[in-house]
């Protein structure tokens, strides 16, 4: 499988390191094999080859900061944009891990688009294209007989949406409900430890946890994101950011977590997502609540179901090999369709 990465941060980084150290793993149990011909970020530069990158020597040169350090071989072009990539036709999934922009989900929203337009599966870790035109990109990925998977956008590689569009098809899934937002639990930790918010926020980000403008963490946003996800891909709906109502923690203080401890209860930053809408909003809740119990950049959704009641699911949130993990387990979705394209069940007699 020929990948496309667009983003070269904590994320690509964390599926990088995955795909090189569990190679002869992926390779014995899965028969899967990935080369990544194709990086395209904002800030490193770009680096094309169609016979595939050394990912030692691109985790190298990312950590110096920069492609520029990336040893030159033979067929390595360091000069195409992310339209060139795409056009070319090489590559089998782009792999969106760009910084997600909530607000238009550009420049994602174009190169998916691009990239379905030429043939190519998706594998998102970029929540602004899943949250903002859901049901766009999956007609067009429809209408071409194309993936688009999206595991790493909610909870990173614990497996939500597999949980909820997978495991549990069949069931009516009437409601999701939980701690979305790795960050803002992490803060809300560690200021009950007693930590000032902004040394809570610093640790947030120093682990990889923060999206590049924490703001969105910690004023809602990002939950948010998840929750139209969750909304328009379990519900189909096609909510918008304005039909939810949004906040986020930067209004609680140390004294208000110290009260509602002396109350017996704990901060908790809630999003929830209903077929009619969905909100985020900053919860006391009591600590026999299962959802209080669940600290750091740990995550939990419950689904409420019709046949199986609630389902609650617990687990990594963010991190580095957290969500690289969710585009690996996005890529082996992909393959097991392409295997099963190529290998349908022979005909009952
Ligand atoms: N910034 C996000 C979080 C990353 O803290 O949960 C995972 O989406």
């Amino acid at each position: 499988m020929k990948l496309l990465l667009i983003g070269f941060g904590v994320v690509g980084q964390g599926l990088a390191q995955i795909l090189r150290d569990k190679a002869a793993e992926l390779k014995s149990k899965h028969n899967f094999t990935a080369e990544i011909i194709g990086v395209a970020t904002a800030s490193k530069g770009a680096l094309y080859r169609s016979s595939g990158l050394d990912i030692s020597a691109l985790l190298q040169a990312a950590e110096g900061g920069s492609f520029v350090d990336f040893p030159d071989q033979p067929g390595l072009r360091r000069d195409m944009t992310v339209r060139e990539m795409i056009m070319i036709g090489e590559a089998d999934v782009l792999v969106e891990a760009s910084p997600t922009n909530l607000e238009t989900a550009q420049p994602a929203l174009d190169f998916c688009y691009q990239a379905l337009e030429a043939g190519m599966h998706l594998a998102l870790a970029n929540k602004g294209p899943v949250a903002l035109d859901y049901a766009g990109l999956r007609a067009k990925a429809r209408a071409k007989g194309l993936l688009m998977r999206y595991e790493a956008t909610v909870m990173a590689g614990t497996p939500t949406m597999r949980l909820a569009q997978d495991a549990l098809a069949g069931c009516e899934i009437r409601s999701a409900r939980g701690i979305l937002n790795g960050t803002t639990n992490y803060i809300l930790t560690q200021m009950e430890k007693g930590l000032s918010y902004d040394d809570a926020l610093a640790q947030a980000q120093a682990q990889g946890y923060a999206e590049a403008d924490p703001s969105g963490d910690v004023e809602g946003w990002d939950a948010a994101g998840k929750v139209l996800i969750l909304a328009n891909a379990l519900f189909g709906g096609k909510l918008a950011m304005a039909d939810l109502a949004v906040s986020g923690i930067t209004a609680i203080s140390a004294a208000d977590i110290a009260d509602a401890n002396a109350a017996g209860q704990r901060y908790k930053l809630i999003a929830r997502a209903t077929p009619d809408g969905g909100e985020v909003k900053a919860n006391r809740l009591p600590l026999d609540d299962p959802l209080a119990s669940v600290g750091g950049a740990t995550n939990a959704i419950t689904l409420e179901t019709d046949l199986l009641g609630d389902i609650t699911l617990i687990g990594a949130g963010a991190g580095k090999l957290e969500t690289g993990y969710a585009i690996l387990s996005d890529l082996l979705a992909i393959q097991r369709r392409l295997t099963a394209k190529r290998n349908p069940p022979a005909n009952p007699s």
